[in-house]
């Protein structure tokens, strides 16, 4: 038996390396696009929950020609939406209320799909949100929601630091308090698609995401003086926190899953 230095440099314990440097054809986010086709027929009525600047619904209104309606209370989220929406000629086809999706003023069962990206994670009022996507949802219908929860592997002091998010509701990256919230609802998980670290690896051969957020954290902490005198330090904590999503995603401490949830 070799000894462990030499084992170390071996070709046997190298070459693994070379390997990893092989793509495992990971798949990307439109595999949720991809997903939520397999639900949709006819000239679907979608509504999406927390639409930022609508980009998905309009790629789901192209595709399947289907009307929608795209939902955000952030001011300037809907400012990109309504030009996002104009620029693809879609606005006969989109509507877009300004306020949370509980809020939306639309009779029962008007959607057949609720597309909810990334947004749970954020949601003030959980159980009222999810009232509320139960009340829209036609019968037959599909809400898919993809969110983030923790893991086993998140420490206790990394789910510390991850509260310092702004954004986020804490209590909402646990998957139990989101499983009561939907049965509460009367919202039954149909499918949980885990997408674990494929969209990661997917960006990350792309564009390098979580190498930009490394590299900003590392160039927040040397700075850290001089952006809590200028910014805050609530600001500072917030980016802090932000900068660790992508990476523990990749780490596997926050665990990328899409439910697809049925009335
Ligand atoms: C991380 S962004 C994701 C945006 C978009 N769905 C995407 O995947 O790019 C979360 C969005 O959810 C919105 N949001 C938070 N709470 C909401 C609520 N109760 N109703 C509707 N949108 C909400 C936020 O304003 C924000 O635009």
């Amino acid at each position: 038996m070799p000894d462990p230095l030499s084992r170390t440099y071996s070709p046997e314990t190298w070459n693994v390396y070379d390997r990893l440097d092989v793509s495992l054809d990971p798949g990307g986010p439109d595999t949720l696009l991809d997903l939520a086709a397999e639900y949709l027929t006819g000239t679907p009525r979608i509504l999406d929950a927390g639409c930022r600047d609508a980009a998905h619904l309009i790629e789901l209104v192209t595709r399947h020609d289907a009307t929608g309606v795209a939902a955000d209370p952030v001011a300037v989220h809907i400012g990109w939406a309504r030009e996002k929406v104009a620029e693809a000629g879609l606005s006969q086809q989109i509507e877009i209320f300004h306020g949370l999706a509980e809020d939306l003023p639309r009779p029962a069962a008007g959607f057949d799909l609720i597309w909810c990206r990334d947004v749970l994670e954020q949601v003030a009022d959980l159980d009222a949100f999810t009232r509320a996507l139960a009340r829209l949802l036609a019968p037959g219908g599909r809400v898919i929601a993809y969110t983030s929860v923790v893991t086993e592997l998140l420490e206790p002091g990394e789910a510390a630091m991850l509260r310092h998010h702004m954004g986020n509701v804490h209590e909402n990256l646990h998957e139990p308090r989101l499983l009561d919230a939907f049965t509460a609802a009367g919202l039954t998980v149909e499918r949980r698609v885990s997408i674990g670290t494929e969209w990661r690896e997917w960006a990350e051969e792309r564009t390098r995401p979580v190498s930009e957020s490394l590299l900003r954290l590392s160039r927040l902490r040397r700075r850290r003086e001089e952006i809590i005198a200028e910014h805050g330090l609530e600001i500072y904590l917030h980016a802090e926190a932000n900068l660790h999503w992508l990476p523990y995603q990749f780490l596997g401490k926050l665990e990328a899953v899409v439910y697809v949830l049925r009335g």
